[in-house]
């Protein structure tokens, strides 16, 4: 069986990581993945194929920095005459970025079999790029690798319960990459913040792109800073410039995007997470850290309805009070919401026995 992976986005990498290792015990299954280039500075991609030794790709498309329908259609392009060329059985993609729209459409218009990993998860907002990209892909797979109850019961709501697509759940992928690498944590090379730090990630285009979110976000950071609260924010690139655009200036501890094993240090030795990632929700949750999310809505519903997680407005006004309100907020993660950390290979055996 030969099954082509689409990569494009950081947190793809890391879910892919988990995919690549188990597929590699399989004698049968041949993968060959190919890369987007959608991001593309060293420490957004090459540091996790290095630090997690995931299989290199054997395509680089080097597509990025575009607008949505540029990059997606750049993509789509490049990734149809590959399929043509490699005649695989399977087009694995994973999340909600533009790269894993592109891959699934090119595969299924030439009637390749589509896997979607981390299928059902809705916002139920549309201008949300990732929720176009969600529901569009979900509608072409012909496997629907689920994370969640919650994503089930979402498709079931859009009529997936009387379509031919296969639906599986099989826990969060992520979770597995989590268990597998958290005995490698490292410490981000000059971190100058004592354990016990807020850690903060924001990089989604709805906060970064309104000038007055991302002033309320970082205006309310540097309050929680000049009240002695130790804040450490690896900053996406996205961010980065349009911090620097606006002008912005921050007092408290930014650096560069991290590997994921030193995120894990990060995760592990933090006392809450503040964030607008998909990712970092539940990561917050595996290392037992409670989370507010900088959003109005989340696709990771069970997180706020077990109250480890709370969504905070952004034109919140009274931002800087939640947080503070929220700040010494204790987690019991006991409930193993995402699985057994085994998603992998429940997915690899369906992909196998799927006729
Ligand atoms: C993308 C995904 C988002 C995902 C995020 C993970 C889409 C629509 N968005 O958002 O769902 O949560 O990845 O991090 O697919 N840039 C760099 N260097 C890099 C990568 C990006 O400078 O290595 C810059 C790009 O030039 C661009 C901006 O960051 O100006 C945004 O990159 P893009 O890939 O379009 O979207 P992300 O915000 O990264
Ligand atoms: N991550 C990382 N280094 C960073 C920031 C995030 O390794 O500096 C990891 C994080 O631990 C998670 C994934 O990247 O596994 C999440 O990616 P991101 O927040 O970019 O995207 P999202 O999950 O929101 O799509």
């Amino acid at each position: 069986m030969k099954v082509i992976t689409i990569l494009g986005a950081r947190p793809q990498f890391i879910k892919a990581s988990a995919l690549s290792r188990e597929i590699l015990k399989r004698k049968e299954v041949e993968e060959i993945s190919i890369h987007t280039g959608q991001h593309f500075d060293a420490n957004m991609s090459e540091i996790f194929f290095e630090e997690m030794g995931i299989p290199q790709p054997k395509y680089n498309l080097g597509i990025n920095s575009l607008s949505h329908g540029a990059m997606t259609g750049r993509m789509l392009e490049e990734i149809e005459r590959i399929i043509i060329d490699e005649k695989p059985d399977w087009v694995l993609v994973f999340g909600d970025t533009n790269s894993t729209l592109a891959g699934a459409l090119a595969a299924a218009k030439l009637h390749i079999k589509v896997a979607h990993v981390e299928a059902g998860l809705r916002s139920y907002d549309m201008k949300m790029p990732e929720e176009i990209n969600r529901i569009l892909t979900d509608q072409i797979s012909d496997i629907l690798f689920c994370p969640t109850q919650t994503a089930i019961d979402n498709l079931h709501a859009e009529g997936f319960d009387k379509k031919k697509t296969r639906l599986v759940t099989t826990g969060d992928i992520m979770y597995d990459s989590a268990m597998y690498y958290r005995k490698m944590l490292k410490k981000p090379i000059g971190l100058k913040s004592k354990d016990g730090f807020i850690l903060v990630t924001i990089h989604r285009q709805e906060n970064t792109d309104d000038v007055a979110k991302l002033n309320n976000i970082v205006t309310t950071l540097n309050k929680l800073a000049d009240k002695g609260h130790h804040v450490v924010w690896p900053m996406h690139p996205r961010t980065k410039k349009k911090i620097s655009e606006a002008k912005l200036s921050l007092n408290f501890e930014h650096i560069e995007p991290v590997g994921y094993l030193e995120m894990l240090y990060l995760l592990e030795n933090s006392s809450i997470v503040i964030t607008d990632s998909g990712g970092l929700q539940k990561e917050a949750y595996f290392f037992n850290k409670y989370c507010l999310t900088l959003r109005d809505t989340t696709e990771w519903m069970e997180l706020i309805e077990n109250n480890v997680n709370q969504l905070v407005k952004v034109d919140n006004k009274n931002m800087l009070d939640v947080i503070l309100e929220n700040l010494n907020n204790k987690i019991d993660n006991s409930s193993n919401l995402y699985g057994d950390g085994q998603s992998a290979k429940v997915i690899v055996d369906n992909l196998l026995s799927f006729s």
